[in-house]
């Protein structure tokens, strides 16, 4: 079993990607953190506790995290995601609560007591992680790798350049790229290439509750293209199950912060300025017909 903390904004796409992570055999969430984003972090908190109510995961703990980025002020994607975050399906009443110490509290401590260093996965904007690495420099070591949903070499879904999760808060991205520990850029280069057709969005919807529930979720999706709509952050997951589906390529990533190019990941495919450094992989390339079978055969496992 993968143990991990997993750092989200539900969000439809979180809430897709969470359901495999909850429900997958292979997965061990040890922590659960919120953070603003699709929308305020008062809604991504209670988005968690309804997950892990509807997966009777309730053991796994949720713990708060940041309201606004570090230094830019908070746009949610509620045109994408629904005033709620995850609309279209009435979930059972909320019964647990989050932690009552914040994300990074939560993040250091159990990393402290984590006998391995740990993946940390994010599918919201990196706020939660900057101020991780910022106030506990000293269990940087207890961190594998930051697996992330986030930016892009191929052009932008917020600007012309810019990936949302990069472009709410480029600054916690660029301490995240700078920290020195090794990180998984899963941008749109690949997110955008992974897409549910809308055949099989309406196919999940008769595989019992969860399918239902997931159906009704995407049917609300505002996110959607040509071939169908992008599940960006499940990704993340299916990397960690199946990293064998994603074509990598080892570049030196630095963010642009401010200007017309805020939010931009600039990668150095030339090699012009990073003197051969690395510190991310970068998926470049999946195959969406493998990435929407492996999806369909995870929704039966959800309603075991
Ligand atoms: C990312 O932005 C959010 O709206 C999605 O949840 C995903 O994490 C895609 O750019
Ligand atoms: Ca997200």
């Amino acid at each position: 079993m993968t143990p991990i903390i997993l750092d989200m904004d539900p969000g439809i796409d979180d809430a897709v990607a969470l359901s495999i992570a909850l429900t997958n055999p292979a997965i061990d969430i040890k922590l659960l953190t919120s953070v603003a984003g699709n929308v305020s972090v008062d809604k991504t908190t209670i988005n968690l506790l309804k997950l892990t109510t509807f997966f009777k995961q309730t053991q796994v703990p949720v713990a708060r995290g940041a309201a606004s980025p570090l230094q830019k002020e908070f746009v949610d994607a509620s045109y994408i995601h629904g005033v709620s975050g995850m609309p279209g399906y009435e979930f059972p009443t909320v019964t647990t609560q989050a932690l009552t110490i914040d994300a990074v509290s939560a993040m250091a401590k159990v990393l402290s007591e984590a006998p391995e260093p740990m993946t940390i996965v994010a599918t919201g904007s990196y706020t939660n992680i900057a101020l991780l690495i910022q106030k506990h420099p000293d269990l940087l070591n207890k961190i594998k790798q930051f697996v992330l949903m986030g930016g892009s070499l191929s052009g932008g879904n917020v600007s012309s350049v810019a990936e949302f999760n990069i472009f709410t808060d480029p600054d916690a991205a660029k301490i995240v790229f700078k920290s020195g520990v090794p990180i998984v850029m899963i941008g749109l280069d690949v997110t955008l290439k992974a897409l549910l057709s809308l055949h099989t969005i309406d196919a999940v919807a008769s595989l019992g509750e969860a399918g239902k529930m997931l159906h009704q979720l995407m049917t609300a999706y505002g996110d959607s293209e040509p071939g169908g709509k992008p599940m960006h952050d499940v990704n993340t997951i299916c990397y960690l199950l199946k990293p064998e589906f994603y074509t990598i390529k080892d570049y030196w990533v630095d963010i642009i912060t401010e200007g017309p190019a805020a939010g931009a990941t600039i990668a150095d495919t030339q090699n012009r300025w990073s003197d051969g450094k690395i510190n991310a992989k970068v998926a470049v390339d999946i195959d969406t017909e493998t990435f929407e079978k492996w999806f369909i055969e995870q929704i039966p496992v959800m309603n075991q």
